[in-house]
């Protein structure tokens, strides 16, 4: 099977080899998600880990899932293909975002942006509804592609959408009417789904042409259901006078006005509107993201995956720049990246920086199943693994602060033992409570007698009661002494 992340153009395909990764299991509940394999070598920062594994031997475990510093579970969603799995602001208050569709062996998707409360209620599903032209013609509930989906300071929603169209490629001796992928990004109203600002990046053909696209027009490349992709959007971000967008097969970094028009353009190859300073250049990059505009310039951090499927050339890295608008000049600040695990990552990754003030960084290395954090000196705190490399990927990861009591209740599972029973318990997504209590009788029997109490370790937290309970009994989630969720009535 190809991996939907091999762009249409490459000839080399890796092979895959049968993943042996191992995935938890439980009692109380019917999850497998993959084990997170953690390494800390520091101090980090507050948190939770975000990701979103996809691929790998099986699909159970395939889903936003959200895991401790000590690689314990704390949540998994609905099985499904998701996409910037991530804690954001919306209205002042913290909910959980996401992608969730269908992937295009081609590299990108067509799918939907869910927001959560913090109970994880569904308070929000953003669609795009449009002309597009797909690889079979067929039509899609929605056209949100998964490259992103970031919620702006004016609370609306930022989201890529690819477009099939035929153009004219003989400045790239393709023919004039060969097909490709139109990169689009949308603004969107989050409460009504209006569409309040539209990018296309074929209108901007002047400032954007295509002979600037490192993607090649292979020959097999062309067609409707193998688009050219000339440009591969996946990262916008809004800056005091418009937005910035990264384009993949440009190298490139492009900031708009409002109305769409180019106004400058960063590059890794040559810096292009820019001269470089130290090692300034990228290549392949994802997750372009703006920190302290002035009108004087701007800092830019990226993560540099320097790598494709065909040409694995130097460590992917993560990188800040200091772009001066003043001097001309993108300088380099950061380059992050693991001296005794030096990655190649030929799609997909992420680089959070978590606390302007720490200077720690999270990154996601996408292809390759791995996240790190460095610290503000560059140096290693944390390392973690969740699935063979090249087998398993998550677009990007990340580390949020969360605190959720789930609208549903815990479960409980008793397995009686010759001279008692084994209780196994968990809270789907509860963040908060820090112990257990066995009650006997139904869960609405207030004359439940405690049989059994334990301190929360993990996800699920086992209890061997020494004495053989009579059916029914309900277990209750506590933080200290008060009460966050009581099960249903347990039958066993
Ligand atoms: C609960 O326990 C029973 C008997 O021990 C077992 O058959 C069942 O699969 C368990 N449920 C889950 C969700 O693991
Ligand atoms: C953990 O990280 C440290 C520092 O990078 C390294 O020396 C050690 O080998 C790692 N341990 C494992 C089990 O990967
Ligand atoms: C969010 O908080 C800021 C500062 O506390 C306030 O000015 C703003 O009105 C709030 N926005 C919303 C949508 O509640
Ligand atoms: C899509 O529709 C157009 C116009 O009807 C047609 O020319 C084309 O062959 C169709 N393509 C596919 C892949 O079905
Ligand atoms: C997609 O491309 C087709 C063909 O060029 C065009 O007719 C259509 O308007 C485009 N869709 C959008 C949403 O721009
Ligand atoms: C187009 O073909 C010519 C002649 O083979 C070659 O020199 C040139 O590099 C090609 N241009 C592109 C953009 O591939
Ligand atoms: C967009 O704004 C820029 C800067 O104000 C201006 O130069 C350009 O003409 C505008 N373009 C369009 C299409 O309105
Ligand atoms: C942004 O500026 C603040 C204040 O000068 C500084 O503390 C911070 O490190 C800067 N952030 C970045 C990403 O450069
Ligand atoms: C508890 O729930 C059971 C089953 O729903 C019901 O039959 C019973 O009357 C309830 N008992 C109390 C005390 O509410
Ligand atoms: C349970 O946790 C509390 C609070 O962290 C701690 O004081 C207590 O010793 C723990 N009890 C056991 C049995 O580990």
């Amino acid at each position: 099977m190809i991996p939907w992340w091999y762009t249409a153009g490459s000839t080399l395909l890796l092979s895959i080899g049968a993943a042996a990764w191992d995935y938890s299991t439980y009692s109380s509940i019917d999850f497998q998600p993959p084990k997170l394999v953690v390494n800390k070598t520091g101090t980090t920062e507050p948190g939770f880990l975000f990701l979103g594994p996809r691929g790998g031997v099986q699909t159970a475990g395939q889903a936003a899932l959200i895991y401790d510093d000590e690689g314990n579970l704390v949540y998994e969603g609905p099985e499904e293909v998701t996409a910037n799995f991530m804690v954001q602001e919306l209205n002042n208050k913290s909910v959980i975002t996401f992608w969730a569709g269908e992937m295009m062996d081609i590299g990108y998707g067509y799918g939907s942006v869910h927001i959560l409360d913090s109970s994880y209620k569904e308070i929000h599903t953003v669609t795009l509804e449009g002309a597009f032209v797909t690889p079979d013609n067929s039509t899609k509930d929605s056209y949100i592609d998964l490259h992103e989906s970031i919620i702006t300071p004016q609370n609306t929603l930022l989201v890529t959408a690819y477009n099939l169209t035929q153009h004219d490629l003989t400045s790239i001796n393709g023919s004039s009417s060969d097909w490709m992928l139109d990169s689009h990004f949308y603004e969107i109203d989050i409460s009504t789904n209006e569409i309040l600002n539209s990018w296309s990046a074929l209108e901007q053909e002047a400032d954007i042409p295509l002979t600037t696209s490192h993607q090649g027009l292979g020959s097999d490349v062309g067609t409707q259901d193998a688009p050219y992709d000339a440009y591969h959007i996946n990262a916008i971000t809004t800056t005091n006078n418009g937005y910035l967008v990264s384009l993949r097969h440009m190298w490139s970094g492009y900031y708009l006005h409002h109305n769409g028009t180019v106004i400058w353009r960063v590059s890794g190859e040559d810096g292009g509107d820019f001269k470089q300073i130290g090692d300034a250049g990228f290549s392949w990059q994802h997750d372009m993201r703006v920190f302290n505009e002035t009108d004087e310039g701007l800092v830019l951090n990226l993560f540099n995956n320097a790598n494709t499927p065909t040409n694995t050339e130097s460590p992917t890295t993560g990188v800040s720049l200091a772009i001066d608008l003043t001097k001309k000049t993108v300088t380099s600040l950061r380059s992050l990246s693991d001296p005794s695990d030096s990655i190649h990552s030929v799609s997909q990754g992420s680089y959070q920086l978590l606390s302007e003030t720490s200077g720690h960084v999270f990154m996601d290395y996408g292809s390759i199943s791995k996240v790190k954090e460095y610290d503000g000196d560059g140096k290693l705190v944390l390392s973690a693994q969740f699935g063979e490399d090249n087998a398993v990927a998550s677009y990007r990861g990340y580390r949020c602060q969360w605190s959720a009591v789930p609208f549903w209740s815990p479960v409980a599972n008793v397995t009686t033992t010759n001279n008692g029973a084994d209780v196994f318990m968990s809270w789907n997504g509860a963040t908060d409570y820090d112990n257990w209590v066995v009650y006997s009788g139904a869960s609405n029997d207030s004359n439940g007698q405690q049989i059994g109490s334990a301190n929360r370790t993990g996800f699920e937290t086992m209890i061997s009661l020494t004495s053989p309970p009579t059916s029914p009994i309900h277990v209750v989630a506590r933080q200290g002494e008060t009460v966050l969720g009581t099960s249903d009535s347990v039958s066993f």
